[in-house]
């Protein structure tokens, strides 16, 4: 079905006090990717897709058919591979979209590779080099729109993704100012479907997925899995699976609400 931006609903200016968000998770409930992203593009006005360089991908692809005028961004933590550099530019052409390309505070990030090296994550943890390199950017971005789109699936892990549900308030974002609301289309595919989605629709995809990679985040911290190895195994694989969110979903550690 192809939606038309003329026929979504005029975002109000006052659209964030208004929204009963318990109200709009009822509604979205267990429904497709191109029904939650036709409701979050027709409710919100200044609202963003955050893109990994991955299969999240057909995010793009599905919200180009509900609006043309989507934002789009890319935390560029310096660290990413080639490949997803080079990925990003396609998607940027294929699509001719104002990708937006963010990079970390260079000046607090000069301080911390000086102190501590390019690999400190391998000793003492992702947190304080991806707080750096992907949360901090992603804070100043969040601080300028209304609601964001993720990626996140429920099948990418079964430790920290399991209770995320369609639409939310997300806290870790919000301030008591400025309500910033989470949307989750993909929640409730699985990989095999992002996957036909992909090849049904000749959507470009990221050339590491053919070398065994299926998780996709920085170089230094995302291996190739084996077969029947969990997607996640392959992201900052010296930890444990409990602790392999890197801040931008930060809400996913907490217990879920009763
Ligand atoms: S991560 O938190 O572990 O790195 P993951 O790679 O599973 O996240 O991706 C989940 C979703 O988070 C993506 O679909 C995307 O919306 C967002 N995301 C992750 N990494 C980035 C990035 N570098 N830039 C923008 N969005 C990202
Ligand atoms: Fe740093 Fe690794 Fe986090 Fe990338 S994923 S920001 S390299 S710790």
């Amino acid at each position: 079905m192809n939606f038309c931006i003329d026929t979504l609903p005029k975002p109000a200016d006052n659209i964030m006090t208004e929204i009963d968000i318990d109200a709009l998770q009822a509604e979205l409930n267990h429904k497709s990717p191109r029904i939650i992203l036709k409701k979050a593009l027709g409710l919100f006005d200044n609202i963003a897709i955050s893109f990994s360089g991955a299969e999240d991908v057909v995010l793009i692809d599905m919200a180009l058919a509900i609006r043309k005028d989507i934002k789009v961004f890319c935390l560029d933590t310096g660290r990413l591979h080639p490949e997803t550099y080079r990925y990003l530019e396609k998607v940027r052409k294929h699509y001719q979209l104002d990708l937006e390309i963010l990079t970390p505070d260079h000046q607090k990030l000069d301080a911390f590779v000086k102190s501590k090296g390019l690999f400190s994550f391998y000793e003492d943890g992702h947190h304080e080099c991806c707080a750096l390199r992907k949360v901090e950017p992603l804070t100043r971005k969040l601080a300028t729109v209304d609601a964001w789109i993720t990626g996140q699936r429920k099948d990418q892990s079964v430790d920290t993704r399991q209770y995320i549900p369609e639409v939310q308030v997300d806290k870790t974002f919000s301030s008591e100012k400025h309500r910033l609301v989470k949307f989750n289309p993909l929640l409730n595919w699985s990989s095999a479907q992002v996957w036909d989605y992909i090849e049904a629709y000749q959507v470009p995809y990221n050339e590491l997925h053919k070398r065994g990679y299926i998780s996709i985040g920085c170089e230094p911290c995302t291996m190739p899995v084996l077969p029947n190895q969990h997607e996640r195994a392959g992201r900052w694989w010296w930890e444990a699976e409990t602790k392999k969110e890197c801040g931008l979903h930060a809400g996913n550690l907490q217990a879920p609400s009763p």
